[in-house]
């Protein structure tokens, strides 16, 4: 006999709470500040702990060899296809203990909801712990499920290099994830749907007092590397007119892209260069050289496009000008997803059944759905976070919106587990 599906709210937020604690940060005054970096101790510990509670529980464990960790629940028919739900761990430094840990802490806790429900549904389903959604390592996010989606080639993955010049394949090794990296690619059908939960990371759910956020589809992100070549020398006595200046050149460059797009003129287009190298980065030495990387998307990537388009123009004029190199390169610049109709629908139609206030929406910030939306059905749940902040210390949901999503997670599960 089945029982109605129960979130434990205050085991949820508990957790959320301890998996906060592996950090490389203090907490700080305006928030519990997680820096929590891929393959280091505080990652490892991490995701010893998420194991050890979904051993507790008695779901089964597979790492595949990029650390991507899957806790599975069998179904009652082992033939069909799993269905699947989860998002990342790792935290950019000095954020907040909500993005991604929510949908993985979620995730786990809609499993065990339906386990103690007595729901067992035909197809099994897993909680995936994503490796390194955020790009602060190794530069390119998702890395995990651009692997399964096989939108990175392995070898191409494995020679990417931190700041310390270690590439993934020696960094994974040493953290205990070997093997070969094609293995981690899902073969066509593997999953029979995908449902993230995650925070909304904006301020629209709050802002119209609704509960819910029902994701259409996923903006398009691109990121790019930018190298200024200019001229160093002494900084009293290299004379102005003689001048090729790195970092005022990069700051032109900055600037045009700030200008198109905005005068590009809708809200979907965002472009932020939020890393800025300055060598040799001396009070009294004018900048030879300056490494920039920016990050735009676009609900369109046309337009995306089209801002590069603008951006390079300025860049021909800029280094005429300016008496400077500019090198651009490529990191990645990805399509957009679109959510599978029939799991919007039925994520609707348990909004509507259980009086939750919902919207559907566009996500703007990227997420592992982005890439499983190319090997399986997709949709993403949104929650309300405060003030629309995260990328933060200050981010925050309430436990009632985390166990709401978390509640609606376990349902669509069950009902997609059920197709
Ligand atoms: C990932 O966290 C993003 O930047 O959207
Ligand atoms: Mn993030
Ligand atoms: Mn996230
Ligand atoms: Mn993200």
């Amino acid at each position: 006999m089945s029982q109605k599906i129960q979130i434990d709210q205050n085991r949820l937020f508990a957790e959320l709470t301890k998996l906060s604690s592996f950090t490389h940060v203090e907490p700080s005054p305006d928030g519990t500040a997680v820096t929590r970096v891929v393959f280091t101790p505080d990652d490892l510990e991490a995701r010893a702990w998420l194991r050890g509670i979904a051993e507790a529980e008695g779901f089964t464990v597979r790492v595949d060899p990029v650390g991507n960790t899957f806790f599975r629940m069998e179904g009652t028919d082992p033939s069909l296809p799993a269905v699947a739900t989860g998002s990342h761990a790792d935290a950019i430094p000095h954020a907040g203990m909500y993005d991604g840990t929510v949908g993985v802490i979620g995730g786990l806790e809609a499993m065990r909801a339906l386990k103690q429900a007595g729901i067992r549904p035909k197809r099994a389903i897993e909680t995936i712990l994503f490796t390194s959604e955020e790009p602060t390592r190794f530069g390119i996010g998702c890395l995990g499920s651009r692997l399964m989606s096989g939108t990175l080639s392995p070898e191409k993955a494995d020679a990417l290099k931190d700041a310390d010049d270690r590439t993934l394949a020696e960094v994974r090794t040493a953290a205990g994830f070997a093997g070969d990296l094609a293995d981690v690619k899902l073969a066509p059908g593997h999953y029979s749907a995908f449902v993230e939960l995650h925070i909304e990371q904006g301020p629209l759910l709050e802002r119209a007092g609704e509960q819910i956020g029902i994701v259409t589809s996923i903006a398009a992100p691109a990121s790019y590397r930018f190298q200024i070549q200019g001229l160093g020398g002494h900084a009293g006595a290299l004379l102005m007119p003689d001048r090729r200046d790195a970092l005022c050149a990069a700051s032109e460059l900055i600037l045009s892209i700030e200008r198109h797009a905005l005068t590009i003129g809708t809200i979907d287009s965002v472009a932020t260069v939020g890393t800025c190298d300055v060598y040799p980065g001396a009070v009294n030495s004018v900048p030879s050289r300056v490494a920039l990387m920016l990050d735009i998307r676009d609900t369109d990537p046309a337009r995306r496009d089209a801002i590069m388009a603008a951006v390079r123009a300025d860049i021909m004029e800029i280094q005429t000008k300016r008496g400077v190199a500019i090198s651009e390169s490529l990191v990645n610049a990805d399509a957009p997803a679109t959510s599978s109709a029939a799991i919007v629908d039925a994520l609707e139609a348990i909004c509507l059944r259980e009086g939750m206030l919902y919207r559907k929406m566009v996500s703007r910030a990227y997420h592992d759905t982005l890439f499983m939306a190319s090997v399986a059905p997709v949709s993403m749940i949104f929650i309300p976070c405060r003030g629309g902040v995260s990328h933060r210390p200050d981010e925050f949901s309430t436990a009632e919106d985390i166990a709401r999503g978390t509640l609606l997670l376990a349902e669509v599960l069950a009902k997609v587990g059920s197709d």
